[in-house]
């Protein structure tokens, strides 16, 4: 059973958020002497329990490839860390102003604004850090990985997202709700695979199979964060539903319905997308499995 939630379908690799949980409490950064309010900051959010999708796509995208997880572990605490400053920076008054996150107070409740700000700013340096960092990969493959994960954060990514998301200015229907959720959340949940892919030096075709395989699975995780702040509590989410009730949402558009065809329909597209990769993609399309299902 996954925290909290429903149990994960047969095949998801429950092992692989292990790995990285206990990966990230081993992490320690230099020169925290100086700053120990800082790191603790971190810490509190960055081991307060999420699912770890994002490290757990990296490690099975890994795996599909025939690579062992352990090889782009620093790439996939990378990305956790990044993912863990964007909730910080979201639950900020100026953002959604939220109080729960993880099942505990939100970092400002705990630490203050300016303690949140710059746990989560020192989270992103630190992430790429980490990865540059990263032992046993040729240059070249850290760049090209490197650049995957900053674009995928950017104006063209998750800041993006998240700007058109506060500002509102999302283009009408569902069309403009998807470019909103393919960034805010798709970008860097795809970044997941992609950065997995760059960074191993995948072969082409792999490559496309299991980008537009992590595109989808990106679009259909924020549809059903978006279901879930309807239908979700308190206890299954660790944070709190209807956060975006004044806001545009799959289900504000479509209705709850509408917004469980949505999820169906990207689940189908990208377990299609990875049909030729045969068993070597079976921890894949348990994690789409999951994406759908999930109720945490
Ligand atoms: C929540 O992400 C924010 C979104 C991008 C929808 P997760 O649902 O992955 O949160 P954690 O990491 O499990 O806490
Ligand atoms: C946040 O989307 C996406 C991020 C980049 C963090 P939401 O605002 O819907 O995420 P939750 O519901 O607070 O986790
Ligand atoms: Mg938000
Ligand atoms: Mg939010
Ligand atoms: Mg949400």
């Amino acid at each position: 059973m996954s925290e909290g939630g429903a149990a994960a379908p047969a095949g998801y690799p429950d092992e692989l958020k292990e790995l990285v949980d206990g990966y990230l409490d081993t992490l320690r950064f230099p020169g925290t002497d100086a700053v120990p309010g800082l790191v603790e900051a971190m810490r509190y959010s960055l081991l307060a329990g999420g699912k770890r999708i994002r490290p757990v796509l990296a490690m099975a995208t890994a795996r599909s490839l025939g690579h062992d997880a352990e090889r782009v572990l620093p790439l996939a605490a990378a990305l956790e860390m990044i993912h863990t400053y964007s909730l910080i920076h979201d639950d900020l008054p100026a953002m959604d102003d939220d109080d729960l996150r993880r099942g505990k107070k939100t970092l400002h409740k705990e630490s203050g604004e300016a303690v949140a700000i710059l746990a989560g700013d020192c989270l992103y340096a630190e992430a790429f850090a980490l990865l540059l960092g990263a032992p046993g990969h040729e240059p070249r493959a850290l760049v090209a990985a490197a650049s995957i994960l900053a674009r995928s954060t950017g104006v063209e990514g998750m800041v993006g997202g998240q700007f058109i998301d506060v500002e509102a200015t999302a283009g009408d229907g569902i069309g403009g709700l998807e470019v909103l959720h393919a960034l805010k959340t798709g970008k860097l949940i795809s970044a997941s695979a992609d950065c997995v892919t760059a960074l191993l030096e995948a072969p082409q075709e792999e490559t496309t199979f299991i980008s537009t395989y992590a595109r989808e699975l990106g679009l259909l995780f924020q549809i059903v964060d978006d279901i879930l702040d309807v239908t979700g509590t308190d206890e299954s989410l660790g944070k709190q539903p209807g956060a975006d009730e004044h806001k545009r949402t799959f289900v504000s558009e479509i209705g709850l319905d509408g917004a469980g065809e949505m999820a169906s329909l990207h689940h189908g597209l990208a377990l299609s997308a990875i049909e030729e990769m045969g068993d070597e993609a079976t921890e894949l399309r348990a994690i789409a499995d999951h994406v759908l299902t999930r109720t945490s």
